[in-house]
């Protein structure tokens, strides 16, 4: 399927079929979310819906080969791979059996779903044959429900991105021409970071464009120094996002990021989620970034769906 069909129909992702395993939440200590690329941004973007809905333990993600010391006895761990070939996954998900934990699955088969079926742990399936980050509502969804989400939450969602496609596609192109030969740069505030990451995740795949990220307040305390040189300033187009539920001393300092760029003759794009949960503005906000990508690497002639070098290295280190 084409990569615009796959975007235009990300919202029917969002509704999946039922048997879908439930993890105790109130019963863990904490909770580990692994996975890498477009498996790994889904822990992203639940990690902070979940901490935003109040959730009182630790959840960390981990996009690494080891899970932290800390993660023993009481924690839970769930392993996201679209593929299930990710070895970085498949060594976490092996540790987690070696430290005892309970182990819950998002995959589409390989050899997650084959480790995980013989050591009788809950698998949620997810339909094959998509490139990972084309899938990233199937896996989302899987795991929100998961997590304790309601279908009515998704179904919400994914009506409501229905409806938002004509003015998504739209603004997505304006802001596609104006990326067309400029590095973005995404500024986020914390409530926005990992819908940001996932622009900046889909602008290199998919648009094949070197992207940069960065997440407030952190950021005005190093990156906005960078803008003092005037050769390499001129290089990025930048884009704040940020959430109306974001702290607000926060949002106060995306006015004053944007202010700071003005200042310095840059005319900032603000992105704002639509909708009025959390959930519904990280979703739109993803949609809008996947339309972006796809566009942009229209404009550019590429194949948003080639990535050989992403194949290539996987290659190589099988091998190695
Ligand atoms: C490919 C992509 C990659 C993969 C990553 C991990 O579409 O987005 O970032 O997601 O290499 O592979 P999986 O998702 O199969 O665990």
């Amino acid at each position: 399927m084409k990569a615009e069909k796959l975007v235009e129909g990300f919202w029917q992702q969002l509704l999946p079929e039922g048997g879908i395993p439930r993890i105790p939440l109130s019963e863990l200590k904490g909770l580990v979310l692994c996975g890498m690329g477009g498996s790994g941004i889904v822990g992203s973007v639940a990690r902070t819906l979940l901490l935003k809905r109040g959730y009182e333990k630790p959840v960390v993600t981990v996009k690494d080969y080891d899970l932290p010391p800390f993660v023993k006895d009481g924690y839970g761990v769930v392993c996201v791979s679209y593929s299930g070939n990710t070895e970085e996954t498949l060594h976490n998900f092996r540790q987690a059996l070696e430290r005892g934990l309970p182990v819950w699955c998002v995959t589409s088969g390989g050899k997650l779903e084959k480790l995980a079926r013989e050591h009788g742990l809950p698998v949620a399936l997810v339909p094959k044959g998509l490139q990972p980050r084309f899938a990233f509502g199937y896996m989302f969804s899987r795991l929100l429900l998961m997590l304790g989400f309601t279908e009515k939450e998704l179904k919400d969602g994914a009506e409501f991105l229905r409806a938002e496609q004509d003015g998504l596609k739209k603004l997505a192109l304006n802001l596609a021409e104006r990326l067309y030969g400029f590095v973005p740069a995404l500024y986020a505030t914390p409530l926005t970071a990992p819908a940001a990451h996932r622009w900046k995740a889909q602008l290199n795949e998919n648009a094949k464009t070197p992207s940069h990220d960065a997440v407030l307040p952190e950021l005005h305390h190093n990156e906005l120094m960078g803008w003092s040189n005037f050769l390499l300033r001129d290089k990025f187009v930048y884009l704040l996002f940020k959430d109306p539920e974001d702290h607000e001393r926060n949002l106060l300092r995306a006015e004053l990021t944007e202010e700071l760029l003005k200042e310095l003759g840059h005319n900032p794009v603000v992105l704002e989620g639509k909708g009025e949960t959390l959930l519904k503005r990280t979703l739109w906000l993803i949609n809008l970034g996947d339309w972006v990508s796809v566009l942009l690497a229209g404009l550019y002639g590429y194949d948003p769906l080639s990535i050989p070098l992403i194949k290539q290295v996987k290659e190589r280190l099988e091998h190695a």
